[in-house]
């Protein structure tokens, strides 16, 4: 929970309803690390108090270009250089508008034309009704901003505040967080596909029972989460697991090893780099009943037999687009003892270029991993750490040793 340590962000709400979001926003922010100054223009000031920025940012809050607190009188100079970001959340259909035609007759558009274009970015979560948003103007103004150089966090949809459904809500102040987050992060993947598999698959029995184990998927998803946050178009296939999908991430739910390996190699050949951190049932019921196996009363219980499941990594790792070097396969070992003898054994075995070991008990269901780095050089102990710090490092480790494009 230090994502924005070191940040300072320069938080801008305009006249709009979505303002009550700003709060929670502003509130993200801190907890993440980050300083925050908040600007409000005089719209915004009709949706909630710089009181309550003031109390949340811990600073006071500029709501005028005649400030007279800055010595020099220049708050939009002043402020806009100290700043690592300018977001403006909300961002009104009218504040666009402004940017667009580089409106300088108040401070916050004032100072978003005077902010530093190369090293001070403008990133906008607009908010506003459905057919406001729709409209060509909007529109028009919107890739004109992006053209500019701004970048759109995006609108989200569903239920409106004038009543209405559709397109033109802020996102949620957590959505806007993970964007904002992932936006300060190295894009290392940028222009790679990722293809993850995550989360333990389930063994049917019968209609209500069935074979699984204690995987969480949460390092498979953080990794998800990291290699999006790194520029990569990024898929997960997920086995029964609770953990909410990340942004940007499209992930495709199964159950079985054999429904995981269907979803998996249909989305291997466009491919770069496989991540196999899902725990895998190795074997499953030979037949699966179609009706509840019942207790008939004899005392004696069923005999379940068991076959082997595919493996998937290995399977995916055999194919021609690993071998030609196209598709970058990592691997994941989760062992109880002697863990760089196995890890080693099995990045051999499985004949992949990385593999990552861990102790199973260590990590699964934790938020934090320890994780050792097992490639054709040898070993790398990394410090533990949490499961998203850990799954940073592994999408840079993994960036430095792809093939160049
Ligand atoms: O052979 P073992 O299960 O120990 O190997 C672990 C690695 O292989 C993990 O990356 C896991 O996701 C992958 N695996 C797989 N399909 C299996 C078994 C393991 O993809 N059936």
């Amino acid at each position: 929970m230090n994502d924005l340590a070191g940040r300072h962000i320069v938080l801008g709400l305009t006249g709009g309803i979505a303002c009550y979001k700003a709060a929670e926003l502003c509130r993200g922010f801190v907890k993440e690390g980050a300083t925050v100054q908040v600007v409000m223009t005089e719209a915004s000031e009709q949706f909630i108090t710089p009181v309550t920025m003031q109390a949340l940012s811990g600073r006071t809050v500029y709501t005028s270009q005649w400030d007279p607190r800055e010595p020099n009188n220049m708050p939009h100079i002043n402020l806009s250089r100290q700043a690592d970001a300018i977001v403006i959340a909300p961002c009104s259909a009218d504040f666009m508008a402004r940017l667009v035609h580089g409106r300088a007759d108040e401070l916050l558009s004032l100072m978003c034309l005077a902010r530093p274009i190369a090293q001070v970015p403008l990133l906008i979560a607009p908010a506003m009704n459905r057919e406001m948003w729709a409209h060509p103007a909007t529109q028009r103004n919107m890739a004109q901003l992006a053209a500019d150089g701004a970048t759109i966090l995006g609108v989200g949809s569903g239920f409106q505040a004038c009543g209405e459904t559709g397109d033109g809500r802020m996102l949620e102040p957590e959505e806007l967080l993970e964007d904002i987050v992932a936006f300060f992060q190295p894009k290392v993947l940028s222009g790679r596909k990722v293809v993850i598999t995550a989360g333990p698959t389930f063994e049917a029995l019968d209609p209500i029972r069935g074979i699984t184990n204690h995987s969480s998927g949460k390092m498979g998803f953080a990794i998800a989460r990291a290699a999006r946050e790194a520029g990569a178009d990024v898929a997960i296939v997920a086995g029964p697991v609770s953990v909410p999908t990340p942004r940007g991430v499209r992930r495709v739910d199964v159950k079985s090893a054999r429904d995981m390996l269907a979803a998996t190699q249909a989305e291997v050949p466009q491919a770069d780099i496989f991540i196999a951190a899902a725990a895998v049932a190795d074997w499953r019921p030979v037949t699966e009943s179609d009706q509840k196996i019942k207790k008939d009363g004899s005392g004696s219980a069923p005999t379940v037999a068991f076959t082997e499941n595919p493996d998937i990594l290995a399977t995916v790792a055999k194919g021609e687009r690993a071998r030609s070097g196209a598709l970058f396969c990592v691997g994941f070992a989760a062992e109880s003892h002697d863990l760089v003898k196995h890890a080693k054994a099995k990045r051999e075995r499985k004949d992949i270029p990385l593999l990552v070991g861990n102790i199973g008990p260590l990590t699964f269901g934790q938020d934090d991993n320890q994780m050792l780095l097992v490639d054709a050089q040898g070993t790398t102990e990394l410090p533990r750490a949490s499961k998203i710090a850990c799954a940073r490092r592994l999408v840079a480790e993994i960036a430095r040793r792809l093939p160049r494009t």
